[in-house]
């Protein structure tokens, strides 16, 4: 049944069990023998850093930072302010970020620049959902879930609107009066 404020779902839970399955196979693939550091970017990266990290079958490790780029609507600031920051040491490690969305890019542009500081080996992006038809800053996915040209707002599996909605098991497309509805 689908949430009563949702329209449609556009990604099922067993799309979503598909991609991240096809997701670790990659990463597997690609860092096999080597040591990967995930840094979770909270809070709607959580479901699918779970998801992902139980189809890592390599030596890895798991931070979390919260940052923000969004008010509590729909609008993009542009400005990265770090709320919480990584306490593991990068210095030398392959990291891969995990991101619920990659939308315009500032979010991550500035999260890369920041990181690079640090002085990892390399920095790889990994998002569940891409919409690089929005982006307005040079930055692109090295792994993702599923590609969005339409500008649809998306809640579930981790994405919210005004902190609600990040439970839901599958991706669906909020209803427009929920967004539009005003208080007075
Ligand atoms: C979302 C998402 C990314 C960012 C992407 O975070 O998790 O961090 O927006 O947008 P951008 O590419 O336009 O920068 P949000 O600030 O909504 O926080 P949340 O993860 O807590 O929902």
């Amino acid at each position: 049944m689908i949430n009563k404020d949702c329209e449609r779902i556009v990604v099922s839970e067993k799309e979503i069990a598909e991609a991240v399955e096809r997701i670790g196979k990659q990463i597997n693939t690609d860092y096999a023998g080597e040591e990967i550091t995930f840094i979770s970017i909270l809070n709607g990266s959580y479901p699918f850093t779970a998801d992902i990290l139980r189809k890592i079958d390599l030596d890895c490790t798991v931070d979390f930072m919260q940052v923000s780029s969004y008010g509590s609507g729909t609008g993009s600031s542009g400005t990265l302010n770090i709320k919480r920051d990584i306490s593991a040491d990068i210095r030398g490690k392959h990291v891969i970020l995990l991101e619920d969305i990659l939308d315009t890019g500032f979010t991550l542009s500035n999260l890369v620049k920041y990181l690079a500081e640090k002085g990892p080996a390399d920095i790889k992006i990994c998002t569940f959902i891409d919409k690089p038809a929005r982006r307005r800053e040079e930055i692109s996915a090295d792994y993702y879930g599923f590609l969005f040209d339409e500008d649809l707002f998306l809640v579930g599996y981790g994405l919210d609107y005004n902190q609600k909605y990040r439970n839901l098991p599958y991706v669906a497309v909020l209803k427009p009066e929920i967004y539009t509805k005003t208080t007075d």
